[in-house]
């Protein structure tokens, strides 16, 4: 039986944190499903489209195995997805004890609602001040994000500014 993961989240850009929660993933399963969701608490800077190009060429540029797959998913609930897809697992990246009292409740509901597992993933120490809101928040201001995230993704926001 093939093992399927699903990695979720806004990824509104993907950050290099990101990519290597996504990395690790590959290692441990055989198919890696990275989903863009809208999150209705959060302000977006990309259309999901973009979000979804940015890192299927994020993850190209970098050599991760074509075992990854990114689509989007806007039909209802994260579990809905990972029963379509035959998932039992949802992997989340975890860079602090705030990142654990927000995913725990999730974490759990997904589990009641569909039986779907979550995995907490600790990523390299080195981007545990990464996020897409600081990313955000410092292209908006003209700054450098360039150590936070993918090359595509610092020159697609370098040339087009938002
Ligand atoms: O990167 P984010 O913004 O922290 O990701 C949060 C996300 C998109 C994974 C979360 O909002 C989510 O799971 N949305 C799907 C809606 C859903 O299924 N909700 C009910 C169970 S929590």
């Amino acid at each position: 039986m093939r093992r399927i993961a699903v990695v979720p989240g806004s990824f509104d850009p993907v950050t290099l944190g990101h990519l290597d929660v996504i990395e690790r993933a590959a290692g441990l399963f055989d198919e890696v499903h990275v989903l863009v969701v809208h999150n209705p608490g959060k302000t977006a800077l990309l259309p999901i489209s973009q979000r979804v190009s940015l890192l299927q060429r994020a993850i190209a540029d970098v050599g991760l195995p074509d075992t990854i797959t990114v689509a989007s998913w806007s039909m209802g609930l994260l579990v809905d997805y990972c029963l379509e897809v035959g998932a039992s697992v949802l992997i989340k990246g975890i860079r602090s004890q705030v990142d654990v009292a927000y995913e725990t409740p999730m974490a759990i509901v997904n589990r009641n609602l569909a039986g779907v597992e979550t995995i907490f993933m600790l990523p390299d120490p080195a981007n545990a001040h990464v996020s897409s809101s600081l990313v955000r928040q410092v292209a908006a201001l003209g700054g450098d994000i360039s150590p936070y995230v993918p090359r595509v993704v610092a020159e697609y926001l370098q040339k087009a500014p938002v």
